[in-house]
Formats: C-alpha cells, structure tokens, sequence
C-alpha cells in the first residue's frame, strides 16, 4: 500500500502583491530558498505557483511529513487563510525530482483561468475541477528558467571543492615540472 500523500492548499499572501512578470518577487525567492533546503530531507516534493497574491502549493509525501510542515505553514506570517483543498492517496509522486518546482504566472495559466471565466487568479474560487486542472498545469508545465536549477546539494558543493584542490595540485605539478625543466635545461 503506497504511503505517498498529495495534498493542494491555497493562502493569501501578507506581502505586497508584486507580480514582477518574470523577475521572481524576492519573498517567494527566499521560500522557495527554504523549500529546497528542507523538503529533500524530510522526503517531500512539489511545486508552487504564486499569482495575483495567491499562492497555491502542491505537496507529496509521507503524511507524517506533510502533517509537519502544514503546522510549521499555518505559523508562517508571509501568508494566512492557509486553505487545504484536497488531500488523497497517490501510488507515486508526481513531482519526484523537485524539492520545490516554482511555475511563474504564464500564459498557460491565464488562458486556464479565461476558460475558467476567471480574470484574476484567485482559487478560492475554484471547484474541484479547476484545483484537478491547475495541478495537471503545474505537472506538465516547464518551471520559471531562472529558478530552474535546484539549490547545489552540500554533495555538489563538496565535489566542486574536491575538483578545484584537484586542479590546483595538478597546476602546481605542471608548473614544478617547466622550473625542473628549465634548471636542467640551464645547467646543460
Ligand atoms: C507559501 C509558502 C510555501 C512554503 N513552502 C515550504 C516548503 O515546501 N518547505 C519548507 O520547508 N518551507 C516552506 N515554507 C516556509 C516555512 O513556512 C518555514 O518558514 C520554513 O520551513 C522554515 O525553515 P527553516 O527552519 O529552515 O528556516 C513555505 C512558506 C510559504 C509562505
């Protein structure tokens, strides 16, 4: 029996809606900083979409786990009116891969509200079908390019830091060699 859990809550951002098209509003930079650096631990994964000074987040994991963080969310005072709208069972995460997959305020998404009849984005409005269809988006949509690649792991950063010792002793050797090369080559 899978012990995956999906869950999709809405809230209201505190912070002054700045919708900066595709520069990413710093607050939402620094929770998606926050996101990356915790859920790989905790093993969830999902994906965020802020527009209109809404945010609406998917989340997958072991209940416990999103159980968890919903508590740590509902204290968190860049947002309020933190709004479950569905939870269910899964058999496998949808978003395995991403820590925290960020998705801009898009055309895709405009055009999914305008056939919603929506002008804004606000899905306090939305019935389940509009929650199941915004999810498929997120899904299927690339995420926002800047925010593309996920925060280097401490692994990653260990091994760059291996590679550049690495280069460094071998430039050393190279330059020992070419001073050897030129003493030898002097005393001749
Ligand atoms: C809309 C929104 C979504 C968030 N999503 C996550 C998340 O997926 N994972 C996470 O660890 N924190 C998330 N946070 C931040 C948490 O509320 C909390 O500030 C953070 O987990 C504290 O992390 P720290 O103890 O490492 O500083 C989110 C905050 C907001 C406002």
């Amino acid at each position: 029996m899978s012990l995956w859990q999906r869950i999709v809550y809405i809230s209201k951002a505190t912070f002054a809606n700045a919708d900066r098209g595709p520069v990413i509003e710093p607050q939402i930079g620094r929770i998606l900083m926050q996101s990356r650096r915790n859920n790989p631990t905790r093993g969830l994964v999902g994906a965020l979409y802020y527009g209109d000074g809404h945010f609406f987040q998917v989340l997958e994991g072991e209940a416990a786990a999103i159980d968890a963080l919903l508590d740590t969310l509902r204290k968190d005072p860049r947002h309020d009116d933190l709004t479950v709208l569905s939870r269910v069972r899964i058999e496998q995460p949808s978003f395995s891969g991403w820590s925290m997959k960020y998705v801009a305020a898009a055309d895709e998404v405009r055009r999914l509200l305008a056939s919603f009849g929506h002008r804004r984005f606000d899905p306090y409005d939305f019935d389940d079908m509009q929650v199941a269809s915004m999810v498929a988006l997120l899904q299927h949509r690339p995420p926002a390019p800047d925010l593309h690649a996920e925060a280097p792991s401490r692994r990653d950063r260990d091994d760059a830091a291996r590679l550049a010792r690495r280069a460094l002793a071998v430039g050393a050797a190279a330059l020992l060699l070419s001073l050897l090369a030129i003493v030898l080559a002097w005393r001749r």
